[in-house]
């Protein structure tokens, strides 16, 4: 196996629709989960760092106020007031901290109890020249209900580097789905994009893909690859590459676009 190098930082941007949405589980998750996700995703270094650590306890006010961030303070006020601060702070004993089993266990997203989804089609562009926007595309289909769930794309270059982004899911909608991963193949000095075969894997799963913990898995895998070939070395800056999920589902970025194996 190649020695893994982070090297790229490519984020998705999903244009998530919520004109179709899905049933709703008995706790309404769909106000709660996703800024559930993105606290426990972007704050908890901080709220280890100046409650749990700090050996802080009280009421929702008291932990949360010592936040150091208003926003952060605020999400914590929020999501500690529906749980409450016992069940609220004990989250944060989770050996190997994970955003969604978090999430989860508080019972601000939904979980499955039979999660199956399949991926039918990947459509990857044999060849591309260098400088050109490739599109991964796909369809998955959500055969049970997933509940709060990722796709995850990784795709390494030639020299075994790996990037991609990873895309939460919030119980979709049974059927089937098609989603695109994009970005823009121009050289630069941290993303090289140099001629190759490069490899590309898609992931379905519940709950957080490459996940430690027991409660989750991988519900699908497809492989694919394609051929960048050199073309105009083009200078400035190689774009922010964009993820566009569509339709089923109240699908969310997770605020943690990138993912560095
Ligand atoms: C998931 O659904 C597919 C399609 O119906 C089926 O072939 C497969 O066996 C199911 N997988 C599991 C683990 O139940
Ligand atoms: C690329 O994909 C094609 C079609 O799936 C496959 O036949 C080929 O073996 C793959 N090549 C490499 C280098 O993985």
């Amino acid at each position: 196996m190649n020695k893994l190098v982070s090297l790229f930082c490519i984020f998705m941007v999903l244009g998530a629709s919520y004109a179709q949405q899905p049933t709703k589980p008995a706790v309404s998750t769909d106000l709660v989960c996703s800024p559930c996700i993105e606290f426990m995703t972007n704050s908890i270094n901080d709220v280890f760092k100046y409650i749990v650590d700090a050996g802080v306890v009280g009421s929702c006010g008291k932990v949360c106020s010592l936040l150091p961030n208003q926003d952060e303070a605020g999400a914590c006020d929020f999501l500690c007031m529906i749980v409450g601060v016992k069940g609220f702070m004990k989250i944060f004993a989770m050996e190997d901290p994970d955003p969604i089993l978090m999430c989860n266990e508080l019972k601000l997203c939904p979980t499955a109890s039979n999660p199956n989804a399949t991926i039918n089609v990947v459509d990857v562009p044999s060849s591309a020249q260098q400088g050109e926007t490739i599109t991964i595309g796909m369809n998955y289909d959500v055969v049970t209900p997933i509940g709060t769930s990722q796709i995850a794309v990784n795709i390494q270059d030639p020299k075994g580097n790996v990037f991609g982004g990873v895309e939460l899911l919030i119980n979709p909608s049974v059927g089937p789905s098609p989603f695109d991963f994009q970005f823009q193949a121009t050289p630069s000095k941290n993303e090289p994009f140099m001629p190759g075969v490069y490899n590309v894997q898609i992931d379905i799963c519940y709950g957080t893909c490459g996940s430690v913990h027991k409660e989750f898995k991988t519900l699908a895998t497809q492989y694919a690859n394609f051929t960048l070939t050199p073309g105009p070395h083009t200078t400035g800056s190689s774009g922010t590459p964009t993820g566009s999920g569509s339709g089923s589902g109240s699908g969310s970025s997770s605020g943690n676009g990138y993912y560095f194996y």
